[in-house]
């Protein structure tokens, strides 16, 4: 029956251009931004207007549904009643002939009390708010699960207004968020004013409500505050966020994998337990021999807190997971790691630093054919501003970076040949800071990686 409605509904938000093709080494940009202050924007900000209308339903977003991405979760909130928790659908305005009952959910947070969260997995959105003011989305499905099937991704982390926009307008057409973590930062707010994840909600709500975002949760989801009462992690984003854990043998939602395209994207958490026997642990070992490089060739991991990471923000927060997986990640052929938590941007050569153990002393990344490329993305731009004191000399694992926003398009061609492009916010999309080719660790030549650190 889903076949059917199989990319009837055409979402076009960005068109495809032409980007220039170069690859960097071992640099450490000297692009400098203009100075200005990252600017918290205020609540009345345009970006967080609330819909017109009696109980109109807000903060929508989209989230893959299930373990191949023939399902949707479609979330959004009501702020004066419950609603209808029915979700409206079909393939066409005139034609919404098919309807999915989704599950209600509520919290409070110290002394704020959250509007009426409403999640419903579906197959194909067209109206969301029946009984009340309606709105009307729309979404593509995404093309079936092979290994040929051309699809780009774009990596995020926290998005500023200028971050968002950038992605928006550039003419390669992201089709999903892999979202690296760090969403609303209500947590920066006195008692994590929750106020905070309603603005952020609406804010984001004109791309996430049209493609799938991909959530990772990272720090500033963590939401722990035993000052005022909040014990339990992850309380808002774990009632605002609804992810397919369950669809991929996970017990809990910050771990778990799905299939898109020709992708298999594992996504951990860095504020979980990771040590051997944990939950995470055990979930992964599994998960690994599970991925079908045959179906899905490209093997792409998400995580929080960067295992590589030569800036001294957050230095080495991720060197304990990395010593618990990256020998998992390169037996099994990782092709890309991307991270967030760092604001600013890097991008690693194919290293591991898997060799030591407490005697032999080898404990300097080396050239890895089989290791992944690891990028930090969190360059979307917060409250914290950039991160521009960086480790010098740059390591020699460390193959470009830059401390300036932006963004990133991950743009898969085929089994073998995936290209990725990095664009500074303060250039025109046209402009490419970083970029390179990925050939697949499985698929695709052994030589194929065209930087080292030699
Ligand atoms: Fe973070």
């Amino acid at each position: 029956m889903a076949d059917q409605f199989h990319r009837l509904l055409l979402a076009a938000i960005i068109f495809f251009g032409l980007l220039l093709s170069f690859c960097h080494g071992g640099v450490t940009s000297s692009f400098v931004r203009k100075l200005e202050k990252t600017i918290d924007m205020p609540l009345d900000a345009d970006v967080f207007r609330v819909p017109h209308g009696y109980n109109a339903p807000q903060q929508v977003h989209i989230t893959q549904g299930n373990m191949d991405g023939s399902a949707v979760i479609v979330s959004w909130v009501t702020q004066d009643e419950p609603g209808s928790n029915m979700v409206l659908y079909g393939t066409s305005e005139d034609n919404l002939k098919f309807q999915a009952k989704g599950k209600l959910t509520q919290y409070k947070y110290y002394t704020y009390k959250s509007g009426f969260i409403h999640h419903c997995t579906l197959r194909n959105l067209k109206v969301v708010g029946i009984g009340n003011t309606t709105r009307q989305f729309w979404f593509t499905t995404p093309p079936e699960v092979g290994p040929d099937v051309p699809y780009t991704f774009g990596p995020h982390s926290y998005d500023s207004n200028s971050t968002l926009s950038h992605y928006e307008l550039n003419p390669i057409k992201g089709e999903a968020v892999l979202f690296v973590g760090d969403l609303s930062y209500a947590d920066n707010y006195p008692n994590h004013d929750n106020v905070r994840w309603d603005t952020w909600g609406r804010f984001v709500e004109r791309s996430v409500a049209y493609q799938p975002w991909i959530w990772t949760a990272g720090n500033h989801e963590i939401d722990f505050a035993p000052e005022i009462g909040e014990t339990k992690p992850f309380k808002p984003f774990s009632h605002r966020y609804t992810v397919p854990y369950k669809a991929s043998g996970s017990t809990a939602p910050f771990w778990y994998s799905i299939k898109r395209a020709s992708a298999h994207v594992i996504v951990l958490s860095s504020y979980s337990a990771y040590g051997k026997y944990t939950p995470q642990y055990k979930w992964l070992e599994e998960e690994f021999p599970k991925v079908n490089r045959s179906e899905t060739p490209w093997l792409i991991v998400l995580m929080h807190s960067p295992w590589y990471n030569s800036y001294n923000y957050h230095y080495m927060e991720g060197e304990s997971m990395r010593v618990m997986y990256e020998p998992w990640f390169v037996q099994n052929k990782v092709d890309v790691v991307f991270a967030g938590h760092v604001h600013a941007y890097e991008r690693s050569h194919r290293i591991s630093n898997i060799a030591y153990n407490i005697i032999n002393g080898d404990c300097m990344p080396v050239d890895d054919p089989s290791a992944p490329v690891y990028i930090t993305i969190g360059d979307g731009g917060n409250l914290e501003g950039l991160a521009t004191n960086m480790t010098d000399p740059q390591p020699k694992y460390s193959a470009y970076r830059e401390a300036s926003f932006g963004h990133a398009i991950f743009s898969i061609k085929n089994r073998t040949h995936a290209y990725y492009a990095w664009h500074r916010n303060q250039d025109g999309n046209a402009v490419v800071a970083d970029s390179m080719w990925f050939y697949n660790r499985y698929w695709g030549s052994v030589d194929g990686s065209i930087t080292t650190i030699s």
